[in-house]
């Protein structure tokens, strides 16, 4: 299938694309570069532009006779989005209109959408549900929900079919394929961590030990990115005009942060320090995923459930990268 990967350029992307890619699809990445990275895409297969340049869009999904759209393109750092909520909705959520713009002039009808946990906000029910309501405490939340309500009124009037997947936490690298996480400023917990065991900080600061949960570190659903990538491949196999498909994607299982800084000292044979500082606003304590429906309606498990082998895939991309990509 010939499929446009915007954001293929950054890290979940880059993972579909060379997942698509290694299995005979013909994949073109479009990013704007300005958090992705050249190198992550696969030879010869990255447009450089931008959501809003409707023209390039549709010059793309035409050029290479385009069938499905995967759309990656967005910012998630949950705390920006709350200092700069401007360039979030304007971003995630003018840019998707843009992109769904050029996808109906040039007749192309199937989406996969990223979307995420955090369109649940904190969860009266924990595993979550898809059937869990959705009440973002975010702007970046919000965002991803506009654009699920979009993509639900597109698929009844124009025919549009579309897989919202619902990440949980994105984690890991390719065993594969020479890519991996690279994002500044980096603010994810795994990379941080990999960070002190590589000599690059002191310590990790565990942000609250108050929670209750069972070491009262906050729990979350670590889901292999190859997992992710495996996950949009079967959603897009399923998607016919107007079909809706909006699911979950995580393990089912909850590490909490001491259990993930655990897991790295075993990994990488360093001590890591921890400093216990105060919560960090808008954390809610526990996300875990009831990833059944995926299972089922995808025919999809996730093969690296485990928090160690998580964290090893990581610790090799980390070890041969440890600046991450070179920069240009
Ligand atoms: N954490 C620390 N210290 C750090 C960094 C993180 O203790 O230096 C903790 C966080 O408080 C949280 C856990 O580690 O409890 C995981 O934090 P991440 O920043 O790695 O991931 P989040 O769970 O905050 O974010 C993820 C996705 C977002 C999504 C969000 C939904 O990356 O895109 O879940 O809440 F929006």
């Amino acid at each position: 299938m010939n499929v446009l990967l915007t954001g293929g350029a950054g890290y979940v992307g880059s993972h579909a694309a060379w997942t698509m890619h290694r299995a005979g699809h013909d994949v073109w990445a479009y990013d704007n570069l300005c958090e992705g990275h050249r190198q992550a895409v696969p030879e010869g297969r990255l447009v450089v532009g931008d959501l809003m340049d409707r023209a390039k869009l549709e010059a793309a999904l035409r050029e290479h006779q385009i069938e499905a759209v995967m759309h990656f393109a967005a910012f998630a750092n949950v705390g920006i989005s709350v200092t700069n909520p401007a360039e979030y909705y304007q971003n995630n959520i003018v840019g998707t209109l843009s992109l769904l713009d050029a996808m109906r002039t040039a007749n192309v009808n199937r989406i996969v959408f990223s979307s995420t946990c955090a369109t649940y906000g904190t969860p009266e029910q924990v595993p979550i549900t898809e059937s869990e309501k959705q009440a973002p405490i975010n702007p970046y939340g919000f965002t991803k929900l506009a654009i699920e309500h979009a993509l639900a009124d597109y698929a009844h009037a124009y025919d549009l079919g579309y897989a919202a997947l619902r990440y949980f936490n994105a984690s890991g690298a390719s065993t594969e394929s020479p890519i991996g996480e690279d994002h500044d400023p980096e603010t994810h917990l795994i990379p941080l961590v990999l960070q002190v065991a590589l000599g690059q900080r002191d310590h990790i600061k565990i942000f609250g030990n108050d929670y209750p949960t069972p070491d009262g570190t906050c729990i979350r659903d670590y889901i292999h990115v190859d997992d992710l990538a495996t996950a949009h491949v079967a959603a897009l196999e399923k998607l016919a005009p107007g079909s809706q498909l909006k699911l979950n994607l995580g393990t089912g299982h909850g590490a909490s942060v001491m259990q993930v800084v655990e897991a790295c000292r075993q990994v990488t044979g360093h001590p890591i320090p921890i400093e216990i500082v105060g919560r960090r606003e808008g954390d809610p304590a526990e996300l875990v995923a009831d990833a059944t429906q995926a299972n089922q309606t995808l025919n999809w498990q996730p093969k690296c459930t485990d928090i160690e082998a998580v964290v090893a895939t990581a610790w090799q991309w980390h070890q041969k990268n440890p600046t991450g990509y070179e920069k240009e």
